[in-house]
């Protein structure tokens, strides 16, 4: 397939819009995959992935189509770069959009854009690729599809000619996609000629095959035999095995200027196959292509076995996670409170509830509550990164001179009654309004500065719950700002749990402590000695309870003598307490933690 004959779009939409769907018609369409086997991979979604409508993997294929164009008949060779659906992967996105010349902007024609659609149309339009918008779910009983093509001209300057309506669900309008694609996308303008730069899009780890890369050949061509090198870590490897996704893996031995497919190496772990970077034939001389970054970590969270013995099963589900999942940081911690455990690193909010969840699902933890990454000065002029905030010491010898913290820019999209109600709740998380408009007479639009920190904790869930789930939110990274930060200790009868200790806002620390000391009671069971719980500042005590004694039997609540109802619960008993983790004398219920997560 020569240049001209091949294209490379992507499709960008807001969760729900219908991007999974779309795809799998156009794969069916092709007949790339067959009608009815659209969704293999629909089965081990996750929880979390179903519950927040997203796909966390992408799935990126090849398909063939016939098409008449300038009055040739001519095969396509069309390549459909899946992007993951979610802001904590904007560098995964805007690396796939590098290997593409044009997007579908699928907009649902009764929801209207949204905030995802606002920023993955800036991040398509930053490449400079053709963007073909996408009105979708048209057959709705709801659907307005002239009110969203007004939406889509007014904020985006989009042509309303070029809007293409369609229902991924009845078929309607499908079979304008691919000829749209065709004649509106061009084609990689990479050179053939030119030695060999390709780019690393994605990676898995295969059990059979090993490491499996999906790349983009930029320039040059691939082949099978070759020798290869990583502009990131300089490695070489040899190229055992190339081929196009259709959409299993399909061997060709070779990838053309142009051509998307997957390669394998010979690499030992994911860790290095780096997105965005560059992989060129061994020895030769070329720029890396532009835009390659490393990982960078937003949010930090301790993960600790439940109970103290199954540290190996944790290390060994951990090691099997990270392998599918090399963006994940992984550092060895120990706390006084939970024994040995790991510090781990992750892109954002979602990403880290994916690993927990995963986790979760083959070994019983506790996740300590997750950090943002601080900085510190102290009166010697001295600087410290915190990811873990029982790092920071309680009574420094230092006076800390200033702090700061990273903050995002957050884009949030609602029904305009439900305007004071963000405006309250994004001020209560200490943020800074940016800009408030109008995207029609029905939908305002609005940009916050808000610190990271103030997002991590709840935010998302109080966001949905104050705007009956209409509001659609999307945040970018932002620089780091100055701030008024102190550590909040939690104390059980008098002995801080470092892994309960939290950095907040010095005017939010009073009203923190306060709620962690009330949760905390209520979800520590009564013990057979008295239990003080505090929260602190440095030395001050700012919130106190007390959990009196008592004495639990629960066999107390069995009347005479049915020896399967006793033996019952106590089997009951005993698989609760699994779930508990004793700090000091005082046994704190899984729970305790996960509520602790959800105080701001
Ligand atoms: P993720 O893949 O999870 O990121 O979401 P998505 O944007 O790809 O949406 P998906 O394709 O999973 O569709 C979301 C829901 O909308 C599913 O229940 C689909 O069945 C439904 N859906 C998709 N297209 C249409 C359509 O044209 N009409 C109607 N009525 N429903 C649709």
């Amino acid at each position: 397939y020569p240049s001209e004959n091949i294209r490379n779009f992507s499709i960008i939409a807001h969760v729900d819009h219908g991007k999974s769907t779309l795809a799998d018609r156009l794969l069916e369409l092709t007949g790339t995959i067959r009608k009815g086997h659209g969704q293999p991979q629909y089965l081990d979604k996750l929880q979390v992935e179903r519950e927040r409508g997203i796909t966390v993997k992408a799935q990126t294929a090849t398909m063939f189509h016939r098409h008449n164009l300038h009055g040739t008949d001519t095969e396509f060779l069309i390549n459909l770069v899946d992007t993951p659906g979610h802001v904590d992967f904007s560098y995964e996105v805007s690396r796939s959009l590098a290997a593409c010349q044009g997007v579908l902007l699928v907009v649902d024609a009764a929801q209207g854009v949204q905030a995802q659609t606002v920023a993955n149309f800036y991040l398509a339009f930053e490449a400079n690729l053709s963007v073909i918008p996408v009105i979708n779910k048209i057959d709705q009983p709801t659907a307005d599809p002239d009110r969203v093509i007004e939406q889509l001209k007014s904020m985006f300057d989009l042509d309303p000619k070029e809007a293409l309506l369609t229902s991924a669900k009845t078929g309607q309008g499908l079979e304008q996609v691919l000829p749209a694609v065709i004649e509106r996308i061009p084609p990689p303008p990479g050179k053939s000629s030119s030695p060999l730069r390709m780019l690393l899009l994605d990676s898995y780890y295969d059990e059979y095959k090993g490491v499996i890369c999906h790349v983009a050949v930029v320039d040059g061509a691939l082949r099978k035999g070759e020798k290869i090198s990583s502009a990131a870590t300089g490695q070489s490897y040899d190229v055992l095995d190339v081929g196009i996704m259709h959409p299993e893996l399909i061997q060709t031995g070779v990838l053309l200027t142009g051509q998307v497919g997957y390669v394998v190496s010979g690499m030992r772990s994911t860790k290095e196959a780096r997105v965005g970077d560059t992989l060129y034939q061994y020895r030769s001389v070329v720029d890396p292509l532009p835009g390659f970054k490393p990982v960078k970590h937003m949010v930090f969270s301790g993960v600790y076995p439940a109970d103290g013995s199954d540290f190996e099963a944790l290390n060994i589900a951990i090691e099997k996670l990270t392998c599918n999942d090399a963006s994940v940081s992984v550092a060895k911690e120990s706390s006084t409170a939970l024994g040995l455990g790991f510090r781990c690193g992750f892109l954002g909010l979602l990403h880290m509830d994916v690993f927990h969840q995963r986790l979760e699902q083959a070994s019983h933890v506790i996740s300590t509550v997750p950090t943002v990454p601080y900085i510190f000065e102290y009166s010697d002029g001295s600087k410290v990164h915190i990811q873990n905030p029982a790092m920071l010491p309680s009574n420094p010898k230092q006076r800390v001179t200033a702090c700061w913290e990273p903050t995002v820019i957050a884009t949030i999209i609602i029904p305009s009654e439900y305007v004071g109600a963000i405006i309250t709740l994004c001020s209560e998380r200490r943020g800074e309004q940016l800009e408030y408009s109008f995207i029609d007479s029905q939908r305002a639009f609005m940009k916050y500065r808000l610190p990271l920190r103030e997002i991590v904790v709840d935010f998302y869930n109080e966001l949905k719950s104050i705007t009956s789930g209409y509001a659609s939110f999307d945040y970018e990274e932002a620089d780091y700002q100055a701030s008024d930060l102190v550590k909040l200790d939690i104390l059980l009868n008098g002995q801080p749990v470092d892994a309960m200790a939290t950095i907040v806002h010095r005017l939010k620390a009073q009203r923190v402590g306060r709620e962690l000391v009330e949760k905390l009671k209520k979800f520590i069971d009564r013990q057979m000695f008295e239990i003080i719980i505090q929260a602190a500042i440095g030395s001050k005590i700012i919130a106190r309870e007390t959990l009196s004694a008592m004495r639990k039997n629960v066999l107390a609540k069995c009347y005479g003598g049915d020896i399967t109802r006793k033996k019952k619960l106590l089997e009951k008993q005993k698989e609760g307490k699994k779930r508990m983790k004793r700090v000091g004398s005082v046994d704190i219920p899984q729970e305790a933690f996960h509520e602790l997560l959800k105080v701001s």
